[in-house]
């Protein structure tokens, strides 16, 4: 008999997260983000909304693992950001806003260097 594989309850789950962006000669720290607490369940969409300045990039940077948090916990796809870095990481696709295609490559290079990278096998 197969057993079904058991899902996650959540995609995104957010606990006191906060953020202090260093500050520097010219500029104070900065505080971006003073306690987020928020859960995606799987299967839901989620639209982050907010002024400019709010914190929307730092939070979705800090989930993708390119910006590193100062405290709390992020979990993606029930896999710890800290302790299952990689796992978290496979677990999540990030399409950014600004063109990030390689001028160097054909589409055909551009997919064929993903493959590489996901380990798929190409078709
Ligand atoms: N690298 C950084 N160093 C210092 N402060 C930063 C840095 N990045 C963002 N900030 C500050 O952190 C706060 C949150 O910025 P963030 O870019 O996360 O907001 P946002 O909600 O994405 O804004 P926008 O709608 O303009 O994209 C702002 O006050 C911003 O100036
Ligand atoms: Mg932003």
């Amino acid at each position: 008999m197969t057993q079904t594989p058991r899902l996650p309850v959540n995609a995104i789950e957010v606990r006191g997260l906060k953020k202090t962006y260093k500050g520097s000669r010219k500029s104070p720290p900065k505080t971006a983000l003073r306690g987020v607490d928020l859960t995606v369940p799987r299967g839901s969409m989620f639209g982050l909304l907010g002024p400019n300045g709010a914190g929307k990039s730092t939070l979705i940077n800090i989930i993708a693992g390119v910006v590193n948090k100062s405290e709390g916990t992020v979990r993606i796809w029930d896999r710890d950001i800290d302790h299952e870095a990689r796992d978290a990481r496979s677990a999540l696709g990030v399409v950014p806003q600004e063109i990030v295609a390689d001028v160097f490559f054909t589409p055909r290079e551009a997919l064929e260097a993903l493959y590489r990278l996901k380990n798929l096998a190409k078709t």
